[in-house]
């Protein structure tokens, strides 16, 4: 057989490829600075619904946003856009993973809350474009996504800092069929891309006083890309002599998590990006399921906080929408408030959040009509927010656990 022109096409594509990507290492090596929150005003906080069951739980989180930040609303320190048009069937119209014009008003914001967005795959009914979410933290520059899981029953306390726009997923939509029988992917590292992620997980770890970073990949076979990540984290911890760390690989890492002996350890866990998607679910599990953890995409100029689990279709087209559970979100959104700067409203919601769904459980969602819905939910975390012993609450069951 001669390959001459498939090679030649396969080629011609990596080319394109490698400037693309050295042109983004040389915009990182620019650095930009951190965005200050203290000097704006206002802080446009954009609400995008996205698709199948986002909408319902993101109109709750929304709500509880506008109640927590009343006066800064009032006071025009905060701004609230709801953005429309994240929906699939606009996606799939202009065959866009964003539409330019619904990029254009994410871009007027500074921080976003996202519902989940639906992610077409090969044989979907839908055109199979690229992930909006994927799309959103390469175009904007998310490039940490931070994920914390609690059980303190179980003594776990984790934060999970996943590289967001690198690693499998920064071409998952570039691979190339080279013939019909040789399907080639690509995974990319980068010096300043692991070395951001890398060095954002210690300076959380010192400033925290958490005595503990756990860097995850699999160096021992895929050696260039996560090679470089973890000689990386080397040459980075040695820049943080009081905090101690280990490297683990991603397969052991998975089994570990559920070891009560070992997992207790982990604290700060810092990994590539699809090895953090896999570990984030697995870890959301251990806390009571994937409805139960928020996350924080964070870049220089902008933040996207979101729920980690998906658009639930089956939910919306079965009518059982309304019965969603919207804790996943509302975590997002609480770590939102936290990052624009209000450590205390973040404190109050979360603790608010963890008295109503894993303590007093007053009200129970499960997703169906023998549940509560979604709208009372979010009700029950309000009216406990407001609870003047609230703290006190908290803290007794702090104590039973
Ligand atoms: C997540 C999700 C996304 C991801 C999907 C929806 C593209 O699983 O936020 O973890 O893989 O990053
Ligand atoms: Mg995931």
């Amino acid at each position: 057989m001669d390959y001459t022109k498939s090679i030649h096409k396969a080629k011609e594509h990596f080319g394109e490829i490698l400037i693309e990507q050295l042109d983004r290492v040389d915009k990182m090596k620019l650095g930009e600075d951190w965005i200050d929150y203290t000097h704006l005003k206002p802080i446009i906080i954009g609400i995008v619904g996205g698709d199948g069951i986002g909408p319902y739980i993101c109109k709750h989180a929304h709500y509880i946003l506008e109640f927590l930040l009343k006066k800064e609303i009032q006071e025009k320190k905060i701004e609230f856009r709801v953005i429309e048009g994240l929906t699939i069937e606009n996606r799939a119209k202009v065959m866009k993973a964003i539409p330019d014009d619904v990029l254009e008003e994410i871009k007027k914001c500074h921080v976003l809350l996202k519902g989940p967005t639906t992610t077409p795959k090969k044989g979907d009914r839908w055109p199979n474009i690229e992930s909006a979410n994927v799309f959103m933290r390469r175009a904007l520059d998310l490039f940490a996504n931070v994920r914390p899981v609690k059980v303190p029953e179980l003594g776990i306390d984790w934060i999970f800092f996943r590289e967001n726009t690198e690693g499998a997923y920064v071409l998952g939509s570039k691979g190339v069929n080279v013939t019909d029988d040789l399907a080639i992917d690509f995974k990319v590292i980068t010096t300043p891309g692991a070395e951001r992620i890398i060095r954002l997980a210690f300076d959380y770890a010192q400033k925290n006083k958490i005595n503990k970073v756990t860097v995850v990949t699999k160096a021992n076979v895929v050696k260039t890309t996560d090679g470089k990540f973890l000689s990386m984290a080397e040459k980075i911890a040695r820049e943080y002599p009081d905090v101690q760390w280990d490297d683990w690989f991603i397969d052991i890492m998975t089994a570990k998590l559920i070891d009560p002996a070992r997992r207790t350890q982990f604290r700060v866990m810092v990994l590539p990006n699809l090895y953090g998607d896999i570990c984030t679910d697995e870890a959301a599990q251990i806390q009571g399921g994937v409805g139960t953890a928020g996350s924080a995409n964070i870049g220089k100029r902008y933040a996207m906080f979101e729920a980690i689990h998906g658009s639930a279709p089956r939910m919306v087209d079965e009518g059982r929408a309304q019965y969603a559970d919207p804790s996943s979100i509302i975590k997002g959104a609480a770590m939102l408030l936290n990052h624009i700067g209000y450590p205390d409203r973040f404190k109050k919601l979360e603790m608010a959040l963890e008295i109503c769904s894993q303590y007093e459980r007053k009200l129970v969602i499960t997703g169906r009509s023998d549940g509560t819905t979604g709208e009372k939910f979010a009700k029950y975390i309000l009216d406990t927010i407001q609870d003047p012993n609230l703290e006190r609450k908290w803290q007794s069951y702090q104590k039973v656990t």
